[in-house]
C-alpha cells in the first residue's frame, strides 16, 4: 500500500485543524504496515491558483509542516515535503495536460463553486488544478487516496487520466500509472466555535476569540473553555438529549475526540453532571492533549535549519521515489 495525500498549508492552526485533519493523517501513518509507506505533501503549488500573499504563504507553509511533525507525522517513517520541492510535480502536470480532456475539467464542480460568477477572471491555474492533483498522485504510483466527499470528483479525474494514457501510449502488461483507489480515511469530528454552536471552528474569523488554537498555553485554554458557550441544564445521559443543544453537543463531541471515546461513552460518565463539572474536566484533558504539541510546535518553527532540513529531506526522497515514473512518462510519449 502507498498513500499520498496532500494537505492545503493554512496557518493560525487552531482545534478543529487539528482533531478534523492533521490527526487523521498520523493514524493514517500509525496503521500502516510493514512495507506500506505514506507521503504527505504540503500543496503548496495549488495555493497559487487563488489570490494569495507570498509570505503569508510561506509563513503557512512552514507552520503546517510544523505542526505536523508536532502532531506526530514522523519524518522518518513517512516522506512529508512541499511541492514546490519537487519539480516533478508540475512537470508532470504538464505531460498530463496533454491526456487531460477539456470536457473533463469542464464538469469539476470545484472550479465552478471556486470561481463563482467570475469565471472569467478565474486563473488557468485554478481550472487545471485538478490535472496537477493528478500528477501529485500518480508520480508516486500511489495505491491509495484519502478522499472526503468533495474531493471524490478529482481522485476520478485522476484515473480517467491513468487509464487514458496507458491506454493511448502504454501497453498493457507495461502500464506506465497505477489506478489510485480510494481511502475512506476514519471519520474526522467537525468542531464547531466555542461562542456559537452552528459555526465551524475557523481561522477565517478574525473576531471570534474562543477560538483554540495549536499555540495556546494551558491558561489560556482553560479561559477559553471556562468561557465557552453553554446552557443551564446538566448533561444527559443520552446522545438524544443533546439534540437542541449544538454547544453542550460541541464540547462534549471535543471531549469524545480527545479521549477516543464516543458521545455516548462521554455522556455515561458525565451524564446528570453540570458545566461547573464538565468544563475543567475537558479544560484539563485539552491542557494534556496540546502541551506537548505546542511545545514542540513552537520548538520548531524556532529553529528554522531543522525544519528546513525535514522538508530537504522529504523533498530529495520523493524527487527519488518519483523520478522513474517521470522518465517513463516522458519515454512514453516520444519525448
Ligand atoms: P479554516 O476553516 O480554519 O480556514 P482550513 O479550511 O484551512 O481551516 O482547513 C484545513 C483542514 O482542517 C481541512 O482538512 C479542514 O477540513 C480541517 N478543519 C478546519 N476547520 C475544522 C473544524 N472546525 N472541524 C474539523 N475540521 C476542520
Ligand atoms: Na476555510
Amino acid at each position: 500500500m502507498r498513500v499520498v495525500s496532500g494537505i492545503q498549508p493554512t496557518g493560525n492552526l487552531h482545534l478543529g485543524n487539528y482533531l478534523g485533519a492533521i490527526r487523521n493523517w498520523v493514524r493514517m501513518q500509525d496503521e500502516m504496515e510493514e512495507g506500506s509507506e505514506c507521503l504527505f505533501f504540503l500543496a503548496d503549488l495549488h495555493a497559487i491558483s487563488m489570490p494569495h500573499d507570498p509570505a503569508e504563504l510561506r509563513r503557512a507553509t512552514l507552520e503546517m509542516a510544523a505542526a505536523l511533525v508536532a502532531c506526530g507525522i514522523d519524518p522518518s517513517r513517512s516522506v512529508l515535503f512541499n511541492q514546490a520541492q519537487v519539480p516533478a510535480h508540475p512537470e508532470l502536470q504538464w505531460l498530463l495536460n496533454g491526456t487531460a480532456r477539456m470536457g473533463w475539467l469542464n464538469r469539476m464542480t470545484q472550479f465552478k463553486d471556486k470561481s463563482g460568477k467570475n469565471r472569467e477572471g478565474a486563473s488557468v491555474a485554478l481550472f487545471t488544478y485538478p490535472v496537477l492533483q493528478a500528477a501529485d498522485v500518480l508520480l508516486y504510483q500511489a495505491t491509495h487516496v484519502p478522499v472526503g466527499e468533495d474531493q471524490k470528483q478529482h481522485l476520478e479525474l485522476a484515473r480517467d487520466i491513468a487509464q487514458k494514457f496507458n491506454n493511448d501510449f502504454a501497453t498493457e502488461d507495461a502500464p506506465v500509472f497505477t489506478l489510485p483507489e480510494p481511502y475512506i480515511p476514519p471519520a474526522a469530528a467537525r468542531i464547531m466555535s466555542l461562542r456559537d454552536g452552528s459555526k465551524k471552528m475557523s481561522k477565517s474569523d478574525p473576531s471570534d476569540m474562543s477560538r483554540i488554537e495549536l499555540v495556546d498555553d494551558p491558561d489560556t485554554v482553560m479561559k477559553k473553555i471556562k468561557k465557552a458557550k453553554t446552557d443551564p441544564e446538566p448533561l444527559p445521559g443520552e446522545e438524544a438529549g443533546l439534540a437542541d443543544r449544538p454547544e453542550a453537543l460541541n464540547l462534549v463531541t471535543i471531549y469524545a475526540a480527545l479521549t477516543d471515546g464516543s458521545v455516548e461513552s462521554v455522556l455515561r460518565d458525565f451524564g446528570g453532571q453540570g458545566f461547573g463539572a464538565f468544563k475543567p474536566a475537558l479544560g484539563e484533558v485539552l491542557v494534556e492533549t496540546l502541551r506537548p504539541i505546542s511545545s514542540r510546535f513552537a520548538e520548531l518553527l524556532d529553529d528554522r535549519e531543522s525544519l528546513d532540513a525535514i522538508l530537504a529531506r522529504g523533498a530529495a526522497k520523493a524527487r527519488e521515489m518519483g523520478g522513474p515514473t517521470l522518465d517513463a512518462t516522458y519515454k512514453a510519449l516520444g519525448l
